[in-house]
C-alpha cells in the first residue's frame, strides 16, 4: 500500500506543479491581453472625442460640451468621461463622475504639464477603474485634457475565473490519475504479487500443482521474476521429490543409482579430483540466430547421456568447438561454464581447421570408421589424407588434454567414441599415471569387417593404451577381442575379458549406456495435462489424427528411416481403415551434410514422405509430418509424452537412446515402443515390439499390433520397460565406469610400462 500512496502523492504533486505553472502563465497572458484591449478602446474613444471637444472649449460652448460628454459617457463598460481645463479643474463630465473625483485632478494636470497620454488603474469609490488621460491642444497651445474612465473590474473577475476553472481541471485530473494508478498497480503489481504469494505458499506446503506453476496472468511487469521463480519452483519440486525418493529407497533398502547418489559417490571416490571427459562433439554449441547468438544442445546420444553426469561430477569436458559462434563466448583459455542457465562444469573448446575437420571428422571418422562399424551396406571409404588428419587431430586433442591434466596426480580421463581411437595411447605414453577409459558408442564389427580398415593395427594399438575399453553389449566386446586376437600379438584373457600387450592390461567391459531417468522429474511430468498438450501439438502440426506415432533421429542411414516410411506406407495399404486416423511425426535433425551419402539420404527421406503423403493424404490429414530441423530436448519430450507409439528402426545401432528417452518420458505408463532388433537397446527393453527393419511387411503388422494393443497390456509393457531404464540409468553407467576405473591399479611411471 505504501508504494501506491507514494506513487499517487508523487503524481498528484507533479500534476499540481504543472497546473500552477500553466495557470499562472495563462492568467498573465490573459491579463496582458485584456489591458491591451482596454487601452486600445480608450485611445480610440479619446481620439474620436477630442476633435469634437476642442472647438467647444475654444468657443466656451459648455452646454454643448456637456451634451457631448453625456452622449459618449453612456457606452458599455465606460464609467464616464471628463474634460478638464488647463489647471485640472472639471469643465464637463458625465454626471456620476464629478462628485467622485478630486480637483484639480492630478493625472489630468500631469498629462497637461508633461504633454503626454497617461494610463493607470485607480480605485474609484470601491471599483477598479482604468483611467486614460490625454492633453488637448489647439494650434500648439494647451487648452485642457480629456479623461476616459473605464470599468476594469471585469478583468479581475475573468482572471479569477481562469484560476477557478484550472483548479477544477486539476482536481478532475488528480482523481482520474488516482483511480488509474490504483487500477494499474492492482492489476499489474499487487494482484500478481498476491497470486505469487499464494502460489509460493502452496509450494512451501508441498502442493502438487507446483509442478506446473500457474504463472500469474497479468504479471508482465514481473516476467523476469516469474521466470526465475518458476525455475526455482521446479528445482524445489524436483529436490523435494528426489528427497522423498531417496527416503523411500532408504526405507526399501534399495540401491538405485540416482543423481544424488552419484554425486555423493563421486565426492568420496574422486576425493576432490576433477573428471576429464573428452569427445569430438561438444555438449553445448553456440550458433548465430540473426544478429543474436543462441546456445543449442547438439542431437545425439553422447550428449544426452553425458551432460547429466558432468553436471553432477563437475570437471572439464574437452571437445571440438564446431558452432559458428563458439569462439565468441569463450574466455582466454577457450573455456566457458555450462549449461548456460545453471553452470555446473567447464567446457574447453578445441579449434580445428577446415582441412582438419574434413579429413578427421567427415573423412576418416564418418566415411571410414562409421560405415565400417555399422552393418548397413554402405561402403567405408579410407583415404590416406584422411588418416593423416585423423592422427594429427588425435595428437592435437592429446596435447590439449595433457596440458589440462598437467598439475593433476593420477587424473581420471574418459575418452568418448570412434573419433579419438588413438588418444588413449597418446595420453598414456606421456602420463602413465593417468587412469584412462575409452567408451565406444557404436557397434564393433567382426574381425573380417574390421579387416577392411588399412590402419587396423594402429587403431587397435591406440585404443589398447586405455585401462578400460567400454562397449554397450557383450557381443561388441567379443567382436573386439576377436579382432585383437586376429590382428595383434597379445595375451587375451577370455575369462576376465582383458588384453595384455607390452606390459599393459586393458579391460574390455560392457557398460550399457542410458538416460537420466529421474523419478523425481518423472512425477513432476506425470501431472502435466496430456490432452491439452496433444491438442496444442496437433494444432501446431496442422493434422488431427486419432493416433500419433513419433520418430526422433539424426538423419543417418543407420537409423532405417526409409524403411520406417515404407512400413508406414504398407501399413496404410494393408489397414486402410487407418487412413485419416494415423499420422507419423518424424523429428529429423540433418546431420553430417557435407557427406554426399547424408545429403542423398536427406533428399530420399523428404521425397518418400512427399510421395506417401501425396498418395494417401485427405483434406486436413496426411500420414507423415516430416519436421526437418534440430529440436531441443524440451521440444522432443512434448512429442514423446503424447505419442501412441514411438518407432526406432535402426539398421544397426550401438545402443539408441531415443528408445530409452521415450520410455523415461512416459510417466503416464502409456505408449508403445517399436524397436529394431539391431539396436543395443533391444537387449534391455524386451517389452518393446521388437522388429526387423528390413521386414517391411512385418513392421506394417507391428504398427497395427501397437495401435490395437489393449490398454492394460500397453501399461504393463511400459511399466516394465520403465523399471529397466530406472534401474539402469546414466548415473549407474557413470558410477560403474568411474568406480571400475578408479579402483584399477595403474603403474605410476612410464618406466613400468616397459616389459
Ligand atoms: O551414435 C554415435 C555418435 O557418435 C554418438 O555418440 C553421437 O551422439 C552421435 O553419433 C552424433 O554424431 P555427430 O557427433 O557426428 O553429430
Amino acid at each position: 500500500m505504501k508504494i501506491t500512496i507514494r506513487l499517487i502523492v508523487s503524481l498528484v504533486f507533479v500534476i499540481a506543479l504543472v497546473a500552477i505553472v500553466f495557470s499562472y502563465n495563462q492568467v498573465s497572458n490573459e491579463e496582458k491581453r485584456l489591458i491591451a484591449e482596454l487601452e486600445r478602446r480608450a485611445i480610440i474613444l479619446a481620439e474620436s472625442l477630442q476633435e469634437s471637444v476642442k472647438p467647444l472649449i475654444e468657443s466656451n460652448s459648455f452646454s454643448k460640451l456637456n451634451r457631448l460628454v453625456e452622449r459618449f459617457g453612456n457606452r458599455e463598460r465606460l464609467k464616464g468621461v471628463a474634460v478638464f481645463d488647463n489647471h485640472g479643474s472639471i469643465l464637463s463630465s458625465t454626471p456620476d463622475l464629478a462628485p467622485k473625483i478630486s480637483q484639480p485632478f492630478p493625472q489630468a494636470v500631469i498629462s497637461i504639464t508633461e504633454n503626454r497620454q497617461i494610463s493607470s488603474f485607480k480605485n474609484l469609490s470601491g471599483s477598479k477603474i482604468y483611467l486614460y488621460t490625454m492633453p488637448l491642444h489647439q494650434d500648439d497651445k494647451a487648452i485642457g485634457s480629456l479623461a476616459i474612465f473605464h470599468d476594469a473590474s471585469y478583468i479581475d473577475v475573468r482572471l479569477k475565473g481562469i484560476w477557478k476553472q484550472n483548479l477544477f481541471r486539476f482536481l478532475a485530473l488528480s482523481i482520474l490519475v488516482v483511480i488509474i494508478t490504483l487500477l494499474v498497480v492492482r492489476w499489474s503489481i499487487t494482484g500478481p504479487i498476491a497470486q505469487f504469494a499464494e502460489w509460493m505458499r502452496e509450494l512451501r506446503m508441498g502442493k502438487d500443482r507446483v509442478n506446473e506453476p500457474a504463472t500469474p496472468k497479468r504479471g508482465d511487469v514481473l516476467s523476469p521474476l516469474i521466470s526465475e521463480v518458476t525455475h526455482l519452483a521446479k528445482s524445489l519440486a524436483i529436490a523435494r521429490a528426489r528427497a522423498e525418493e531417496e527416503a523411500r529407497l532408504r526405507v526399501q533398502a534399495e540401491s538405485l543409482w540416482t543423481a544424488n547418489r552419484l554425486k555423493e559417490h563421486m565426492r568420496v571416490e574422486l576425493g576432490g579430483k576433477k573428471l576429464y571427459l573428452i569427445s569430438n562433439r561438444e555438449p553445448y554449441m553456440h550458433v548465430k540466430d540473426g544478429r543474436n547468438i543462441k546456445c543449442i544442445v547438439p542431437a545425439g546420444g553422447l550428449v544426452t547421456a553425458l551432460d547429466p553426469v558432468m553436471r553432477i561430477c563437475d570437471g572439464v569436458w574437452i571437445a571440438h568447438g564446431g558452432g559458428e559462434a563458439d569462439r565468441v563466448v569463450v574466455d582466454g583459455n577457450d573455456k566457458l561454464r555450462v549449461p548456460p542457465e545453471e553452470p555446473a562444469y567447464t567446457l574447453k573448446r578445441i579449434w580445428l581447421t577446415k582441412e582438419e575437420e574434413n579429413g578427421y571428422y567427415y573423412g576418416f571418422s564418418n566415411e571410414g570408421l562409421w560405415p565400417l562399424c555399422h552393418i548397413t551396406h554402405t561402403r567405408p571409404v579410407f583415404r590416406l589424407d584422411d588418416w593423416v588428419y585423423y592422427q594429427k587431430v588425435n595428437e592435437k586433442f592429446a596435447e590439449i588434454l595433457l596440458k589440462e591434466i598437467g598439475g593433476e596426480e593420477s587424473p581420471l580421463v574418459l575418452i568418448q567414441d570412434y573419433h579419438l581411437a588413438l588418444l588413449p595411447l597418446l595420453i598414456k605414453e606421456k602420463r602413465p599415471d593417468a587412469k584412462v577409459a575409452i567408451f565406444w558408442h557404436i557397434p564393433w564389427p567382426n574381425p573380417e569387417a574390421f579387416g577392411i580398415c588399412p590402419w587396423q593395427q594402429e587403431i587397435l594399438i591406440g585404443m589398447l593404451g586405455a585401462d578400460i575399453i567400454g562397449f554397450h553389449t557383450q557381443f561388441h566386446c567379443n567382436n573386439f577381442l576377436d579382432t585383437v586376437d586376429r590382428f595383434l600379438e597379445s595375451k587375451i584373457d577370455w575369462e576376465q575379458f582383458s588384453v595384455t600387450r607390452g606390459g599393459n592390461t586393458t579391460m574390455i567391459k560392457t557398460f550399457p549406456i542410458s538416460v537420466s531417468f529421474d523419478s523425481a522429474l518423472d512425477r513432476v511430468s506425470a501431472t502435466q495435462e496430456k490432452t491439452l498438450l496433444r491438442e496444442t501439438i496437433l494444432k501446431e502440426i496442422g493434422v488431427h489424427p486419432k493416433y500419433l506415432g513419433v520418430g526422433v533421429d539424426r538423419i543417418d542411414y543407420t537409423k532405417g528411416i526409409p524403411e520406417r516410411f515404407r512400413a508406414i506406407e504398407r501399413f496404410l495399404e494393408k489397414y486402410p481403415e487407418y487412413i485419416g486416423e494415423f499420422t507419423f511425426v518424424e523429428l529429423g535433425a540433418p546431420s553430417r551434410i557435407h557427406i554426399k551419402r547424408y545429403r542423398d539420404l536427406l533428399a530420399e527421406v523428404e521425397e518418400m514422405a512427399d510421395k506417401i503423403n501425396w498418395r494417401f493424404q485427405t483434406k486436413g490429414w496426411k500420414p507423415i509430418v516430416f519436421l526437418k530441423r534440430h529440436h531441443s530436448h524440451e521440444e522432443i519430450d512434448r512429442f514423446y509424452k503424447i505419442a501412441d507409439l514411438c518407432m526406432v528402426t535402426s539398421l544397426h545401432d550401438g545402443m539408441n537412446l531415443v528408445a530409452k528417452e521415450f520410455v523415461a518420458c512416459r510417466a503416464d505408463e502409456d505408449g508403445v515402443l517399436v524397436l529394431s532388433q539391431f539396436t543395443g537397446a533391444s537387449r534391455e527393453l524386451k517389452d518393446a515390439i521388437i522388429v526387423n527393419p528390413y521386414d517391411i511387411e512385418g513392421m506394417a503388422d507391428d504398427i497395427y499390433f501397437a495401435l490395437t494393443m489393449e490398454m492394460i497390456e500397453r501399461s504393463e509393457r511400459m511399466r516394465r520397460m520403465r523399471t529397466v531404464v530406472k534401474e539402469h540409468n546414466i548415473y549407474g553407467w557413470a558410477g560403474n565406469l568411474i568406480t571400475t576405473l578408479l579402483r584399477l591399479r595403474v603403474p605410476a611411471t612410464s618406466e613400468s610400462n616397459k616389459e
